[in-house]
């Protein structure tokens, strides 16, 4: 079986989907690997330090796909790539599946076995295929550095000759994957940090970080929903939510929104009053933004300033971290390609919860059943 590795095409996407390392165990596993020439160069993995783990280079996306059985890529695929895949081939990147409905529409007739990353469940057993929580993971670190850079404030508090400096005051909404890593982050760096979550439950996790859990006052548990994730609230715990979010961020130097409910876009939580309420000087990171944003002013990709408050709505952290962004995103497709492998031949077990759930085009149909109705409805 031949796994091939592409070189990423959009702007910005700086990541790869194999690294040398993930490549020996790829071909451990009964693989052999052909890497597309400078796939993993702007992660700082070089074509000879692939040929070095056992992989053949090829000179472009064409040579590269010819033989393919399985290809792998951090980003979905072009209407222009899918052309050059063999047809009824196998393929793994992240895919928001609802959101590229053409793109699944054109894998689906070449009977295209797809499947996304962000589609694989976050149980234990699938742990170490969770590429979700490895670049939120990034992304809540990132944020808090990008985010201490654009303050005009320190961190930490200091003692100077001159006088002594506060803290900064950081808000973290959301306490997830995201959210807890940028709390350990913002901790280190010294500033005062409070975290914010509908799911009561983080608490003891934010408070084991350092952090102040902030708490809305509500008679019922809210914002818990199966599975352990959030779940919509009432508009009476949204009003209370919304008065709680003013004062803290009134407070705050630094914001960062990490809030999401999976399936759904992103709730709105940062509305135009409360940054008009902040401090002039203070930053928002909205991480949401790929998802329609926390904060009602983000703009996508864009950092703006509105009445003195810097709003930062980059929504790829992970590809500016790329060397161990493409480590851990690798490994985790590594992990996934295995857990399908049998004897170096794939076992597409249907039954399997994570093959299943991760998978959204098969003999030509399409697997995943919300896209498929929004693919149908339309
Ligand atoms: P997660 O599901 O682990 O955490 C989200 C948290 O938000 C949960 O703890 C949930 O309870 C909380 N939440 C939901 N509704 C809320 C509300 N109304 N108020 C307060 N908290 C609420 O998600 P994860 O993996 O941490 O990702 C967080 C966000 O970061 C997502 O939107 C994701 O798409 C984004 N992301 C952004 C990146 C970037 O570079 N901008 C890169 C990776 C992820």
């Amino acid at each position: 079986m031949i796994a091939a590795i592409l070189k990423e095409t959009i702007v910005g996407e700086t990541r790869v989907a194999a690294t040398p390392k993930t490549i020996l165990e790829l071909i451990d596993s009964g693989l052999t690997v052909y890497v597309e020439s400078g796939a993993g160069n702007e992660s700082c993995f070089s074509d000879q330090d692939y040929i070095e783990a056992g992989a053949q280079i090829k000179e472009d996306a064409k040579s590269t796909l010819n033989e393919a059985n399985l290809i792998l890529k951090v980003v979905p695929p072009t209407l222009d790539e899918i052309e050059l895949f063999p047809n009824d081939t196998i393929f793994i990147s992240f895919f928001q599946t609802t959101n590229e409905t053409k793109t699944v529409m054109k894998l689906r007739d070449k009977n295209i076995t797809s499947f996304s990353m962000h589609l694989i469940p976050r149980t234990t057993l699938a742990q170490s295929m969770d590429a979700l929580s490895s670049q939120a993971n990034i992304a809540g670190y990132k944020a808090v550095l990008v985010g201490a850079s654009h303050l005009s404030v320190y961190m930490p508090l200091l003692m100077t000759a001159a006088g002594t400096i506060a803290p900064a005051k950081v808000l973290i909404i959301g306490a997830g994957v995201a959210g807890l890593q940028a709390i350990a982050t913002a901790n280190r760096l010294g500033a005062q940090v409070e975290a914010f979550d509908v799911r009561p439950e983080v608490k003891e996790q934010v408070e084991s970080l350092g952090a102040k859990f902030v708490e809305v006052e509500s008679e019922n548990i809210e914002g818990v929903g199966e599975g352990g994730y959030a779940k919509e609230t009432s508009d009476d715990y949204k009003k209370q939510q919304e008065l709680k979010i003013k004062e803290r961020a009134m407070k705050s130097d630094l914001v960062i929104t990490t809030a999401l409910i999976p399936g759904k876009p992103a709730p709105t939580l940062i509305n135009k009053d409360i940054v008009e309420n902040m401090k002039m000087g203070s930053v928002i990171v909205d991480l949401a933004s790929e998802n329609g944003g926390n904060c009602e002013l983000t703009q996508k990709d864009e950092i703006i300033t509105h009445k003195g408050v810097i709003i930062d709505g980059t929504s790829n952290f992970p590809a500016t971290m790329q060397t161990h962004a493409s480590q851990l995103y690798s490994k985790n497709i590594s992990s996934f390609v295995k857990h399908m492998l049998k004897e170096g031949e794939l076992n597409l077990d249907l039954k399997d919860e994570i093959i299943a759930g991760a998978m959204f085009t098969h003999k030509g149909e399409i697997t995943h059943q919300p896209t498929k109705e929004l693919i149908s409805n339309t």
